[in-house]
């Protein structure tokens, strides 16, 4: 197939807008460049020349020679109307922003029918990982059981420099906001937002089902301490923060979740910055990818590979997905194919034995009491956690065993 070349308006050139750009200026026989860059702050210093930037974004959207929008903003909404407009005008876009993805998927799904354009997002999910691609093609016909991983860099980072260096975890974000591994607002990474979004949208790859981002229970490591990690280590354990979306009968479970991993796991040695998925089918088991999750030149790649498939006119075919959607033509309500009534086996810490009123306590097989710290190991009725969803001033660390 002949290959096309590809005119690209960049909206963004931040961390990973400035790494697409210099991944796309070493690489080598792509037929492809950045014509135009959309960005929002004026008076910022830019490390290229002043000629392809502007500040209006009309500019690239009505431009008539690009053939690819490559979306990098930071603003999910923002991000939404680019793109909408972008496919509406029947160009095919490029993106790495999960949230705007998954907020808005069915949507976004729609948009790509209606217009036939494409929009891919390699980048959106596990950084430099090719997992999304490859749920969609090379397990195309697989029987997937289970994908689960640890897909957000910040929280990796920060419980891997609380483990290494007996830290707590205040000082350790701190650090990290300072070295670029955390937002100002880490909010949405260390609440588990982030590794839900992205959990979303590899169900979607993997099994064809698509929920909205509060059918899927997250928690994350908001309310960790330095004692957690310290009764991990002391059993041989460390905590992930983990997706978790698999098959069990006909139904699916799928969330976002602290968990102890033993040594025998692959997901152990994923440290730092590392984000790991395990792929889990009935023929070809259990397969593990490892990658830098984030970052300027990891991402940079991941996008720089979908503008490569765009060269062949590459559109995720969402066989899987269509294969749901069925006669209906719709894409049905995810949810009823979720199970939420379960149990559940979590080390819960808590400060006040109120806070636990909330949650359906099945059985309690350990209880601890200092005053320093106070956990319980119990089974809870996964359902129940939904009580204490995305309540900032809820001080519980809950990690699944
Ligand atoms: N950073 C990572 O490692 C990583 C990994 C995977 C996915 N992602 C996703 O990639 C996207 C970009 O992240 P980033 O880390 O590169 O963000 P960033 O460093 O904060 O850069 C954001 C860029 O977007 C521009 N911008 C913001 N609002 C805009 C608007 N309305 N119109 C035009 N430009 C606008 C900013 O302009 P100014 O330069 O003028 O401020 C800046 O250049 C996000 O969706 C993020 O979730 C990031």
């Amino acid at each position: 197939m002949e290959k096309k070349d590809i005119t690209i308006g960049l909206f963004g050139f931040g961390c990973v807008g400035q790494g697409l750009y210099d991944v796309l200026n070493h690489s080598q026989g792509l037929r492809a460049n950045i014509e135009r860059i959309c960005v929002k702050d004026k008076n910022k210093p830019r490390s290229i020349a002043a000629g392809f930037f502007t500040y209006d974004k009309e500019d690239i959207l009505t431009h008539k020679d690009l053939n690819v929008i490559v979306e990098l903003i930071d603003n999910a909404d923002e991000a939404f109307a680019i793109v909408k407009q972008a496919m509406n005008n029947g160009v095919s876009v490029v993106t790495a922003n999960k949230k705007m993805l998954a907020e808005n998927f069915r949507e976004l799904y729609d948009l790509q029918i209606k217009n036939s354009v494409a929009l891919i997002y390699e980048g959106s999910a596990g950084g430099s990982i090719p997992i999304i691609r490859n749920l969609e093609e090379y397990y195309d016909n697989e029987l997937l059981s289970s994908v689960r991983g640890i897909l957000n860099g910040t929280c990796n980072y920060i419980l891997t420099r609380m483990e290494l260096e007996n830290k707590d975890y205040s000082d350790v974000l701190k650090d990290a906001q300072v070295n670029g591994f955390a937002e100002s607002d880490p909010w949405l990474d260390v609440a588990g937002f982030d590794t839900k979004f992205k959990t979303l949208l590899l169900t979607i790859h993997a099994f064809g089902i698509v929920l909205n981002p509060e059918d899927i229970f997250n928690t994350g490591i908001q309310n960790i301490t330095y004692d957690d990690i310290l009764y991990a280590k002391q059993r041989g354990l460390r905590i992930k923060m983990l997706a978790v979306s698999y098959k069990v009968g006909d139904k699916f479970r799928v969330y976002a979740i602290p968990h102890f991993v033993d040594k025998s796991s692959e997901l152990f040695n994923v440290n730092y910055e590392y984000n790991a998925v395990e792929v889990e089918g009935a023929y070809s088991c259990k397969q593990t990818f490892v990658g830098k999750g984030a970052g300027s030149h990891p991402t940079g790649s991941a996008v720089l590979s979908d503008i490569s498939a765009l060269t062949y006119d590459y559109k995720y075919g969402y066989k899987k997905l269509k294969k749901q959607i069925g006669i209906s033509g719709k894409i049905e309500e995810g949810k009823s194919l979720i199970e939420y009534d379960f149990p559940i086996k979590l080390y819960i810490r808590y400060q006040d034995r109120e806070q636990l009123n909330e949650l359906e306590i099945i059985s309690v097989e350990e209880e601890y009491k200092s005053s320093g710290t106070n956990y319980i190991i119990a089974t809870v009725n996964f359902k129940s956690l939904f009580n204490i969803y995305d309540k900032r001033g809820n001080k519980l660390f809950i990690c699944a065993i």
